[in-house]
């Protein structure tokens, strides 16, 4: 027995070893981590079981055959994180430079089985050259076994890829269909087609940093929802993120201990809106306020700014918090601010996390660009989201609530749980000068002095309209508050919400204006 010990020993060295020594040595001096370093910062101490660290690619082409070395180039496995369980892999750059081959496809498709029958999340560390070249169509066939479970899993348990590394090609989709990307900044890449091809077909001259790195894909294409310095700040933050997610569609939602013998009241928020209705403020320091411990994970923080989306706790219920910007772009929403939001939203609503919506919009940005790139389309995005979204949905109006965003935004009638307005709040088909120049076009141009009677008109139309009674008397806002309340509300409303149920018609599935 002790000779068969030793032999297995001797095999799992090797199998620790990867590409070999050399191959880490390179791995390091490039600022990256080994897969194996990545798992045992990733989870809890001592708790990763590796499965199928012997396994071996079956080819022989190019001969690769004389390279047979076990794992072949993933690490794949089960752990504990935060205490919950999770179904992880992370690529080898060490071995053929991380790339997918037949069997490593099928060792990464057996823990996504294993996870959607166990009902735990998915943690992908992406590392790769993308399709092994040696393997040709038999590695993309593992490319589509994966994409299908990747697609499969949608909506049953988390998945959230880290690209810490290359990840080009077909690569770049697996990532691209689960729930939340991390990159890090200039030691990872996202793109269908790298910089020499790129240079091939358009003749474009661009970096690999520019065309797909962390910072291009967090800021401009949307891809990456977050993008970090290192790999060691990307790993705590997807523990960090876990700890606001349930492991499958059917748990509740997170619950922290929480005390409820506490003075929820915050005065620091009846000075925050400012007395000029066009002037911008930080509707940050406003979530900031709202959440337990001020604490605020955002997702997307750098792209489309006028919106901003995270995950935070209110009374000890994790939350997803969905907010207008004002002093980005006043808030509007564009195509982007739609598309980040709505996807945002159907994550929540997937995973049975609560909504918490701060509204302050002066509407859909108008505009040639805006139209042609079907603005009408995206913003129907965000529309639909929210329309669909069966968990508890809360919505407090700080200001603007103009036009189709206010029916957009978790409105009453597309089933708002409770809808709050705090005493500035504007609630009107639009702002009061497009309003009265519209209205009034005549009286306005038949007036001796114009602009006496347009302001004249406009404070008529501001004392009217440019407040929450109106929609207060329907019943469309539940109770205008005090800012320095809203925390007590929010808190009581989200804890009343626990017991909510409510269903959507049953269908084969919704069709949502891609
Ligand atoms: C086999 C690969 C490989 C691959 C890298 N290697 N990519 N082996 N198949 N796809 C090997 C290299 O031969 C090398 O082996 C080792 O990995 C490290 O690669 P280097 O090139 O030395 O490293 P680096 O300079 O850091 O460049 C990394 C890289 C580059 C940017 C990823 O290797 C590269 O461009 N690879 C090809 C990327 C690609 O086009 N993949 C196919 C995409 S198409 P040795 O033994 O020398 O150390 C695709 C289709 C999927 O994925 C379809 C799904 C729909």
């Amino acid at each position: 027995m002790k000779e068969k010990i030793e032999k297995l020993e001797k095999l799992r060295e090797a199998a620790k070893l990867g590409g070999g020594e050399e191959k880490i040595k390179a791995q390091h001096e490039k600022g990256k981590l080994t897969a194996r370093e990545r798992i045992e910062l990733l989870v809890d101490e001592g708790s990763f079981q590796e499965v199928d660290m012997m396994v071996k690619h079956r080819s022989s082409d190019f001969g690769i055959d004389k390279q047979r070395i076990p794992g072949d180039g993933v690490v794949t496995g089960f752990a504990r994180i935060n205490g919950n369980q999770v179904a992880l892999f992370s690529q080898d750059f060490t071995v053929f430079g991380g790339s997918l081959s037949e069997a490593h496809a099928e060792k990464i498709c057996k823990i996504m089985d294993a996870a959607l029958k166990l009902g735990i999340p998915i943690i992908g560390l992406n590392d790769s050259g993308g399709a092994r070249i040696q393997e040709g169509v038999v590695s993309l066939g593992g490319y589509a076994e994966i994409f299908l479970r990747n697609t499969l899993a949608s909506g049953v348990v988390p998945q959230i890829s880290a690209v810490m590394g290359p990840c080009a090609g077909g690569a770049v989709y697996s990532p691209a269909i689960t729930d939340f990307v991390f990159m890090v900044k200039n030691t990872s890449h996202m793109f269908v087609t790298g910089p020499n091809v790129v240079k091939t077909v358009t003749h474009e001259e661009v970096s690999f940093e520019e065309l797909g790195g962390a910072e291009t894909h967090s800021t401009k294409s949307g891809i990456a929802h977050f993008a970090f310095e290192s790999e060691v700040e990307v790993i705590e933050n997807i523990r960090k993120l876990l700890g606001y997610l349930p492991s499958n569609w059917k748990d509740r939602p997170i619950e922290k201990e929480f005390n409820f013998e506490q003075d929820f009241i915050e005065p620091k928020l009846d000075a925050i809106i400012p007395d000029t209705p066009n002037k911008p403020y930080d509707m940050k320091e406003i979530i900031h306020l709202l959440l337990d411990d001020n604490e605020f994970m955002e997702v997307h923080q750098n792209y489309a700014q006028n919106i901003i989306v995270g995950f935070g706790n209110v009374g000890g219920v994790s939350v997803g918090v969905v907010a207008n910007q004002p002093s980005v772009l006043a808030g509007v929403l564009d195509i982007n601010a739609s598309v980040k939001g709505a996807r945002f939203i159907r994550f929540c609503d997937a995973f049975n996390i609560p909504l918490l919506v701060l509204e302050d919009v002066p509407g859909f940005l108008p505009g040639t660009e805006q139209e042609w790139n079907g603005i009408i389309r995206h913003g129907a995005k965000l529309l639909f989201a929210f329309c669909e979204a069966t968990v508890p949905k809360v919505t407090v109006i700080t200001r603007k609530a103009y036009g189709g965003a206010y029916d957009v935004m978790n409105s009453k009638h597309i089933r708002g749980d409770f809808n709050f307005a705090w005493p500035s709040a504007e609630i009107a088909v639009m702002g009061p000068k497009g309003a009265v120049e519209i209205v009034f076009k005549k009286e306005i141009s038949s007036a001796k002095d114009h602009s006496a009677k347009l302001e004249e008109l406009l404070s008529g139309y501001i004392d009217k309209f440019a407040n929450p009674y109106i929609a207060a008397e329907r019943g469309y806002i539940d109770e205008v508050i005090i800012p320095r309340e809203t925390r007590q509300r929010l808190i009581a409303s989200f804890q009343l919400l626990k017991t909510k149920v409510d269903q959507n018609p049953k269908k084969k599935h919704s069709n949502i204006p891609l």
